[in-house]
């Protein structure tokens, strides 16, 4: 034995304060936190979304400009493309068209995209079928969150710029129509 250590108390002593000191801090630990650490949770605080967010009146624009949050449903019966198509809005739109949906629903619109062998569900045919009576709001809400199959292009383009490609695909049916 060292002088050192044993000038107080034996190394087994030591040892065992040791291990006491360890023991009572493990035993310490839950008697500290408990229930006193919650107090701040059960406090008089207002708990997450305890009242409703404000409700916005029906109708009412975000500040931002953004756009009504509508769904795809509501805007099938309600919505319409906000003017007549210029040629500049049908040339803008068959361009956007070539880029973001001819790949799938082919570039005149019949589903024959250069992708869509490549998908489950085949890109609907456009042109045809009851797909050419859908309404604008309905073209346009899908092209904004995308279908059952068809991915949301909200990213892709701004609101006017999807109105464009309403413009476009309405051009091509009526096309299709004074073509037969
Ligand atoms: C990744 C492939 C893909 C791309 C890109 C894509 N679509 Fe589609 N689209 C589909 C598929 C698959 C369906 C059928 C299943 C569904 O409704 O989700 C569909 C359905 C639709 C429908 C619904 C037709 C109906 O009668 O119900 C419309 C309208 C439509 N697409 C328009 C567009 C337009 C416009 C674009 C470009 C802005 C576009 N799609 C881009 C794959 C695509």
């Amino acid at each position: 034995m060292s002088a050192s250590s044993s000038r107080f108390l034996s190394s087994s002593m030591r040892k065992a304060i040791a291990a006491a000191a360890f023991v009572s801090l493990l035993l310490a630990a839950p008697v500290w936190s408990f229930p006193w650490d919650i107090d701040m949770y059960r406090g008089a605080s207002v708990q997450p979304l305890a009242t409703a967010p404000r409700v916005m009146p029906e109708g009412t624009l975000p500040s931002s400009g953004g756009e009504l949050s509508m769904s795809r449903d509501e805007m099938t019966v309600s919505e319409h493309a906000p003017s007549p198509a210029t040629p500049e809005d049908l040339a803008k739109g068959k361009e956007l068209f070539a880029t973001d949906c001819a790949p799938c629903h082919g570039d005149n619109g019949k589903g024959d995209g250069s992708v869509a062998h490549l998908l489950r569900t085949k890109p609907t045919d456009l042109i045809s079928g009851t797909s050419k009576d859908r309404s604008d709001g309905y073209i346009y809400g899908t092209i904004r969150d995308g279908g059952t199959a068809m991915p949301s292009l909200s990213d892709a383009m701004s609101e006017h710029e999807r109105w464009q490609v309403v413009m476009f695909v309405r051009s091509l049916q009526h096309a299709a129509v004074a073509n037969k």
